[in-house]
């Protein structure tokens, strides 16, 4: 079944409240689901989502006869309900020992925890499950007390008590009316780690993390960004904490990130969990974000809701936005940029060019599940990003404000959102409406000319939206372009815009038609164009620079993601070289200019974090951004032969960079430097890059590395730098330094994901062998989606194996597709994505996917999930 954005229709029944009563018993648990209904409108049968074993209806006191109601595709009709309120009983039998979907009520590792985004709460009872439909929730729970110590659900402790038999029970009260997806559940054995906040009105909230007992002094980072998120929100939006409680539980089986359950988040323990000898710095400042990300969706979500599921950017694409904000305002703002734009460049431009392309809030879908997309969340990011680009931070903030006066306690739409920014404005965002239904990333060819008579600069912009498979013809969109002008001996070079402007050094130019010219006056001598600083929009732009222009910018841009994408384009000029000459059976050739270059930067005085992104070549996803017939491994090829060409020639700068960080790190003020601090993250990231580099430049390194692994291995940034550096040495050397790794570290399953990810990622030609070897790894499991994502996952993007030429890549990923199918849809069809590329493949590997997709899309008994995805990429 499609869903369409285009049939929505308003619920016909509303429901005042609901009282959930859940008993946990041996081997199963009984919900008794009493709900207060309430018609919108006469002589609508009752429709109620559901699949859980229904053992009783109840209406209004009576019990309902079997011809009194249907049960089919996951609803239950009643056919004949009163007019008015009336009161709905019904009673569902669950076995969360067998769920293994990890949606709805599931058990992991004998404790209970639930997952209801987007459709779960219909695995536990029957229910209007769609996010306009909002109600109180009153939870009791009961459950042996040895068993089930903690039971916890969303809102306020309001009572407990004993039972016979060793029993107890809870009962939790949320008084925020809310929709299904946001209700959660735990129980179980669990340890808790207390904190507390005073919000800026004078409230105390009680913080609670709850882990399994050995974790509980891994959570302490984690509370602490939990208290830096809810300063912020009320320092940078105004936005205070509601309830007396907030409650973090870490789960190791978990299908996603985190969830946002109101008062009540329940997250992967990857997510929680931090040592500095178990985490890295990159873990660490994910935690950070994940915290904030879920507390941020507390009014970006849940005080403000989704009408429908086709609006999740509404909350998604704004909490990210949000999230990003809150980890670049805590440090590093120029680097985090860069961060995110590699991540959506390299993963959601590839997701936009491809089969499952759609458009920010998606117009249809068959698997809600498969819709948690890069698209959504941060090419939606991006689309809330320039309504602040836009309207600057206090027009943005005044949108804001207006989205809450208008919105609170409702379940709204992108539109709602989009006609709040422009009302507090006072401006029109007619046409930024296309950023949400036009899928595909715009493309802007660009030129610019100077002319030393009038003083003027001129830029022509001419856009392009490529067709995707929804749509062929689109319309000219609004995108925002930030520009400064640099002369040639890399000044900021001022201008007006018109005659009567003032004159300034930077500004945004709203480029909303298919061809534009933009005039700049008063321009004082022949310049080179700073386009798109910051990225001010989601696009791809390309404007005939010469390598000198490039470099110039590389030296001397002011603003510093435009400096860095001066140093992207220099090294994808020279990886499209080489593949040119590898084409050709020619040797690639020798880039001494880019040595030049990306020598001096590095040489310059900026930042260490910032010197290992210029040191971050482009990835392959990117470099073939404007192919056809690929052959994916002439790319790794490609790009590994210009990565030797410049280590060879940076030799001794790179190793200058290498000790200089060894000594920053040892001479430093920090009192524990092993510690995650934003600066020695930085210095350390600059010392893995540089190790990564040192390792193509001589096999010295790895002596270095093996000699130096035991003293530097109390910190896991440095011992997964090292092993990551040697991961894909031929040496027996790096299959010692990994078993050691793994035998070390056997206790810790969040560890033993890093093993997995280095076998899974390896170049080294035995990894599909050492893949199927760590399969049968007593620590790994095909139940566990972070164990999948880490060896099957970081496999999937292992171009060279993945893309082999004999198709046993291939073979191999759909295999396992296949077996996790079974129990686990949502993992499985993301796996299926591996195989997004097909339609761009060259002839033969092309025929090898053909034949493996063809093999899952016949498999009887697929899940729509896995369906869904295959279908779209064979239609390609
Ligand atoms: N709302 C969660 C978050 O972004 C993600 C939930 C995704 N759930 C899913 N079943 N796909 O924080
Ligand atoms: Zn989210």
């Amino acid at each position: 079944v499609v869903h369409y954005l285009k049939d929505y229709q308003a619920p016909d029944f509303a429901v005042a409240d609901i009282n959930l009563t859940f008993s946990l018993e041996d081997a199963y648990a009984t919900v008794l689901n009493r709900m207060t209904v309430v018609p919108r409108q006469a002589d609508k049968p009752c429709v109620l989502d559901g699949s859980a074993e229904l053992l009783q209806i109840v209406l209004n006191g009576k019990s309902l006869c079997p011809h009194e109601y249907a049960v089919a595709d996951e609803k239950l009709i009643i056919h004949a309900v009163p007019d008015s309120e009336f009161v709905l009983e019904i009673t569902t039998k669950l076995y969360p020992a067998q769920n293994k979907t990890l949606m709805g009520l599931y058990e992991s590792g004998d404790n209970l925890y639930t997952q209801n985004e987007p459709e779960g709460f219909r695995k536990i009872t029957y229910y209007f499950d769609r996010p306009d439909v909002m109600s109180q929730f009153t939870t009791t729970i009961i459950g042996d007390k040895q068993r089930y110590p903690v039971m916890l659900s969303n809102g306020n402790l309001i009572d407990s008590g004993e039972l016979d038999n060793g029993r107890h029970w809870v009962c939790w009260r949320d008084p925020f009316a809310k929709p299904s997806y946001l209700f959660a559940l735990v129980a179980g054995q669990l340890a808790v780690l207390e904190g507390s906040f005073t919000t800026r009105s004078g409230k105390e909230v009680a913080l609670k993390f709850y882990t399994r007992p050995e974790d509980r002094a891994k959570a302490g980072f984690a509370l602490e960004s939990l208290k830096h998120a809810m300063q912020w929100d009320e320092d940078r939006f105004n936005l205070e904490y509601d309830l007396n409680i907030f409650m973090v539980v870490a789960v190791s089986d978990f299908n996603m990130g985190a969830m946002e359950n109101k008062g009540l988040n329940i997250f992967n323990t990857k997510y929680v969990l931090a040592s500095s000898d178990t985490a890295t710095d990159a873990d660490f400042e994910a935690i950070e974000g994940v915290i904030g990300h879920e507390y941020f969706h507390n009014w970006t979500g849940n005080r403000v809701t989704c009408r429908d599921w086709f609006q999740l950017s509404l909350k998604e694409g704004l909490t990210v936005f949000r999230d990003q904000e809150f980890s670049a305002d805590r440090a590093s703002r120029a680097v985090r940029r860069i961060h995110n734009v590699r991540v959506l460049r390299s993963m959601q431009f590839a997701e936009d060019a491809g089969p499952m392309a759609h458009p920010v809030r998606p117009a249809s879908y068959e698997e809600m599940n498969n819709f948690y997309t890069l698209t959504v969340y941060e090419k939606g990011a991006e689309v809330v990003r320039m309504y602040h680009t836009l309207l600057g931070e206090a027009g943005f903030q005044k949108g804001m404000q207006l989205y809450f006066q208008r919105h609170d306690g409702q379940a709204v739409t992108c539109d709602d959102f989009r006609a709040a920014m422009a009302d507090a404005n006072g401006v029109n965002l007619e046409q930024f409406a296309l950023w949400y239904s036009q899928a595909g990333t715009p493309q802007i060819k660009a030129h610019g000319e100077y002319d030393a008579g009038n003083r003027t600069f001129s830029l022509h912009l001419q856009q392009y939206i490529p067709p995707t498979p929804d749509m062929a013809d689109k319309q000219p969109m609004v995108i925002p372009v930030k520009v400064g002008l640099l002369g040639r001996d890399g000044t900021s070079v001022v201008f007006r815009l018109a005659d009567t402007d003032a004159v300034v050094e930077e500004t945004v130019l709203v480029f909303n038609q298919a061809q534009q010219t933009f005039v700049f006056h008063d321009v004082a001598q022949e310049v080179v164009p700073s386009l798109l600083r910051g990225f001010s929009a989601p696009v791809r732009l390309d404007y005939p620079y010469s390598d000198a222009d490039l470099m110039l910018l590389l030296a001397h841009d002011s603003d510093s993601f435009a400096r860095w994408e001066a140093a992207q384009t220099l090294y994808r000029r020279a990886v499209a070289a080489n593949v040119v000459a590898l084409e050709a059976n020619q040797p690639a050739p020798h880039h001494a200019e880019l040595a030049e270059a990306i020598t001096a930067a590095l040489n310059a005085d900026i930042d260490p974090a910032y010197k290992a992104v210029l040191l971050q070549v482009p990835t392959e996803a990117e470099l073939w951004e404007d192919a056809q017939s690929i052959n994916p491994e002439l790319y790794v090829r490609a790009r590994q032969a210009l990565l030797q060409d410049l280590a060879a020639s940076m030799e001794d700068t790179l190793t200058h960079w290498r000790t200089w960080a060894d000594t920053q790190e040892q001479n430093s003020k920090h009192a524990a430097p092993q510690e995650y601090h934003p600066d020695l993250a930085g210095v350390r990231s600059l010392r893995n890059i540089l190790l990564q580099w040192g390792v193509q430049a001589s096999a010295q390194v790895l002596q270095t590395i093996a000699s130096e692994y035991t003293q530097r291995a109390t910190n896991m940034t440095h011992e997964f730098g090292m092993l990551s550096a040697i991961n894909h040495l031929s040496d027996d050397k790096r299959d010692e330094l990994l078993n050691q790794f793994a035998q070390r570290h056997a206790h810790d399953d969040l560890v033993m994901d890093k093993y997995f990810v280095l076998i899974g990622s390896s170049q080294r030609a035995d990894t599909l062998q050492q893949v199927q070897a760590a399969l049968q790894h007593p620590a790994f499991s095909l139940e566990n989606p972070n164990k999948v994502r880490s060896l099957l996952g970081s496999f999937s993007r292992n171009i060279q194996h993945f893309h082999a030429a004999d198709g046993s890549g291939y073979r191999f990923i759909a295999e396992h597709i296949l077996r996790i199918d079974g129990f686990n849809p949502q993992v499985a069809s993301r796996l299926v994505q591996a195989f997004n590329l097909y339609g761009r493949l060259e002839p033969q590997r092309k025929a090898l996917m053909a034949e493996q997709l063809q093999r899952i899309q016949q498999h009887e008994g697929l899940s729509k999930d896995s369906r869904e995805i295959v279908d779209k990429i064979l239609r390609d």
